[in-house]
Parts: structure tokens; sequence; C-alpha cells
């Protein structure tokens, strides 16, 4: 499974990286981004968490 986070409708809101720290990290652009290649095994569930949860959809997951 790969993650991605959408820079055009990321809002900066957070949800993804407090629920999935080991996926998603706040980078300086003040926006959300992916930071494995993969998503582990052990945090797939909460990366699906992230993706139903994030307030614009901006994350997408393949
Ligand atoms: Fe951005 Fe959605 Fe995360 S708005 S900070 S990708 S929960």
């Amino acid at each position: 499974m790969k993650a991605n986070v959408n820079p055009d409708t990321c809002i900066g809101c957070e949800l993804c990286t407090s629920v999935c720290p080991d996926v998603f990290k706040m980078e300086d652009d003040g926006l959300a981004h992916c930071i494995v290649d993969e998503v582990p095994t052990n945090a797939k569930a909460c990366a699906q968490e992230a993706s139903d949860s994030c307030p614009t959809s901006a994350i997408s997951l393949s």
C-alpha cells in the first residue's frame, strides 16, 4: 500500500499525523507528507483511518 497527500487539498489540520505518525509527517510547508515508500503492515489500519478521517479527503491510498 502506498499513501499520498494531495498538497492542493491538504489544509494542514494535522489529524493524519496524530492518527498515523509512522506514515504522515508535517513538513515546513505546513502540509502533511507521506514519509514512507510503502505503508508498513502495522500502519495500514491507521493510514486507512487517516484517509477516511481527513476533512478534505486529501489522502489517497493505492
Ligand atoms: Fe492534511 Fe488531511 Fe492530514 S488536511 S494534515 S492530509 S488529515
